[in-house]
């Protein structure tokens, strides 16, 4: 299928794919350790209240079967099992280093997520097999059109698919002054927490990864030429951020 944002995809890919291939997982190795307490850091608390509110607009219910995509260090299932316990929580992500931060934080709370590790562009779950799935942080880092179409797959008819990401911000004063603030965090967060050279060489293209992304609006008329319904995109912040629910419809009919 040709869809509309493949030219996109494309340049994505081609500005990218050694990052992605190489050197991504090699910075989130360096960075599990101390990923949680930068993100505090950085974003001065703010992503906490995020993932709060991104949190609150998950309906869930028990026995709700949930997988995380791109799980990190499973700050979305630990929070979505203080909601709701009686979830079955899987946790997909490439970086073991992360999900062993992941598994440890998980037990600490007296919770239990089913953590796989695995390349994300292909889930290793049967069809129709999760009641909601989520993806926070990470989609700038994808091939979107692979992982929200495995997304799709791995959906029940009727479940959800849940997103949060950085998203590049419509208005282009607003972006420009993102870009300024991202530079100034990329000079401060790595010398703060002595990263290692993978994350030092990767600074320039954690602002380059969201020139090239989607806006809100883009990615809410993605997901509907996927196949997902009554897709509603919020912009926070800006349009820095975006917030998308998506049904998978009951019926394969678009
Ligand atoms: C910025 S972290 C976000 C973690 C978590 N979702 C959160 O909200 O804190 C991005 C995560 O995506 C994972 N990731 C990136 N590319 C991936 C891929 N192709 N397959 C699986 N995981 C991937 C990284 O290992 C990392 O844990």
């Amino acid at each position: 299928m040709n869809y509309c944002y493949a030219g996109k995809e494309n340049d994505r890919e081609k500005a990218f794919n050694a990052i992605w291939s190489n050197e991504i997982n090699a910075v989130f190795s360096d960075v599990a350790r101390y990923y949680d307490r930068a993100n505090n850091y950085a974003s001065l608390g703010l992503l906490n209240r995020l993932r709060n509110r991104f949190i609150s607009t998950i309906d869930i219910q028990p026995q709700h079967k949930v997988l995380d995509v791109c799980a990190g260090t499973n700050v979305i299932g630990i929070s979505l099992l203080k909601k709701q316990p009686e979830l079955d929580v899987y946790a997909a992500d490439r970086s073991i280093a992360m999900q062993q931060v992941g598994r440890d934080r998980a037990l600490h709370h007296g919770f239990q997520i089913k953590s796989f590790i695995c390349d994300v562009h292909h889930l290793p779950f049967p069809d129709n097999y999760f009641d909601v799935v989520t993806l926070q942080w990470a989609t700038r880092h994808l091939r979107v059109i692979n992982v929200f179409s495995e997304i799709n797959r791995v959906l029940k008819p009727g479940g959800h698919f849940y997103h949060c990401d950085m998203l590049r911000p419509a208005n282009k004063l607003v972006e420009q002054a993102y870009y300024i603030y991202l530079k100034l965090l990329m000079g401060v967060i790595p010398r703060l927490f002595r990263s290692g050279p993978a994350s030092l060489k990767c600074r320039d293209y954690f602002i380059q990864a969201i020139r090239l992304f989607y806006s809100t609006e883009e990615l809410s008329a993605l997901l509907a030429e996927l196949g997902f319904k009554n897709v509603i995109g919020n912009s926070v912040l800006g349009g820095t951020v975006g917030f998308h629910k998506a049904l998978k419809p009951l019926t394969d009919v678009a």
